[in-house]
């Protein structure tokens, strides 16, 4: 039977992290998968989950089930976390997933349970996943233009452009904010634009918000989303905990959905049916620290505190790279990594340079030039500028 079985596509993200793992030189500098690193180059655990996790050992009696759903308690904190007081919280329901892609997976497949004939429209670039889940789900994929590489911000003009083509009843998947791979936003009044096409068309928009709290703080980048959300009859919102509460390995995602009264309890139900057949349960421990964690004042401060360090030791990265690389490639060229925002910015490098600084000198990052800002070391700074102006 196995012999049937085709080879893969490599996940260009999954496979640097091999490929980093098995280079044996000391100076290397792996900037490719999305994971936050502290100035000592190791991703800590919070200091906020450090305590809920403690205080979870001591007071849990049972392993027993919890429910389809997950814990309520924190797929409540979640909704409440994105979409703040932005539409009454009896519109919403959700389900605890298995990490952020645990929570696409599901959405994806919860469109295909409603209109199997919906085109999902992706940007173009998004990340790589979005397309890959996709496609193995064989759904209709549509990609809307994004980025201009020439000026590495967003092609608003574009965007509008191909969304106009969108047909009612398809679904339009926006990131949150941080945009993955390219870092380049669309501002406050550009979703409000966006969210006047998604009226107009009668479409569906989906919600890939997984850096929150990593751009310009918890609120503002969920501003976006919420006015979205104070408009729309219906929406689709898949949330992660895996960079904000750095719960990579345990994970925490959720699955929210903003309904009309009559099709809440049919997409409530929807939900906890596709978590049965996929996996049953979602797994408890990671939720219920986020949920310990968002319930209390004090661990919340915590939280909040550590994460604003995060935001703000990604912010100063950027600032100094930019000016770095003013001073080494003498040209504004790459000013733009000072206003991207999130943990990528897309350099707008070609492969083959790209291929050169992974090869002479040890530096990793995605084939599209994508880098992880809040990987680099404060003394790998230098560095990487010298590398990039080396191989223009
Ligand atoms: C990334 O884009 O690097 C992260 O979201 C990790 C992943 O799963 O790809």
């Amino acid at each position: 039977m196995f012999d049937r079985l085709k080879p893969q596509p490599e996940d260009k993200i999954i496979k640097l992290i091999g490929m980093y793992a098995a280079d044996p030189r000391d100076e290397k500098l792996d900037l490719g998968v999305g994971v936050y690193k502290d100035k000592t180059g190791k991703t800590p655990v919070m200091r906020a989950v450090k305590k809920a996790e403690a205080r979870l050992l001591e007071t849990q009696e049972s392993k027993s089930y919890v429910g389809l759903l997950g814990n309520l308690d924190f797929v409540g904190a979640m909704r409440d976390l994105v979409l703040g007081d932005a539409v009454d919280a009896g519109r919403v329901t959700g389900a605890q997933t298995p990490g952020g892609t645990g929570a696409i997976r599901q959405i994806f497949e919860l469109i295909q349970m409603a209109n199997s004939d919906a085109t999902v429209w992706i940007s173009n670039p998004s990340w790589p996943n979005h397309e890959a889940i996709l496609k193995h789900l064989g759904m209709k994929i549509g990609k809307y233009r994004y980025f201009d590489e020439e000026t590495c911000s967003v092609d608003f003009d574009g965007m509008l452009a191909d969304l106009n083509g969108v047909a009612e009843g398809d679904v339009v998947l926006l990131h949150g904010c941080c945009h993955n791979p390219t870092g380049a936003n669309i501002t406050d009044d550009q979703w409000v634009k966006v969210t006047d096409l998604v009226l107009a068309k009668g479409v569906t928009p989906m919600i890939d918000i997984a850096y929150q709290g990593f751009g310009d703080g918890l609120d503002a980048d969920a501003a976006g989303v919420r006015h979205m959300a104070g408009r729309v009859p219906e929406m689709l919102i898949a949330a992660s905990c895996s960079k904000n509460f750095g719960l990579y390995r345990d994970r925490v995602g959720v699955a929210l959905a903003l309904c009309s009264d009559d099709t809440l309890a049919l997409t409530k139900g929807a939900l906890a049916a596709l978590n049965r057949v996929n996996f049953s349960f979602p797994p408890d421990h990671g939720a219920t620290v986020a949920a310990i964690i968002l319930g209390d004042p004090e661990l919340r401060t915590e939280w909040l505190e550590e994460l604003e360090e995060m935001r703000l030791s990604m912010l100063s990265l950027r600032k100094n790279l930019a000016k770095a690389l003013r001073r080494e490639t003498n040209s504004d060229r790459f000013d733009f990594v000072e206003h991207h925002r999130g943990m990528f910015s897309r350099l707008g490098l070609t492969l083959e340079q790209v291929e050169k600084l992974r090869e002479d000198y040890g530096i990793y990052m995605v084939g599209d030039s994508r880098f992880n800002v809040a990987g680099l070391p404060e003394d790998g700074l230098d560095k990487l500028a010298k590398a990039i102006a080396a191989v223009l």
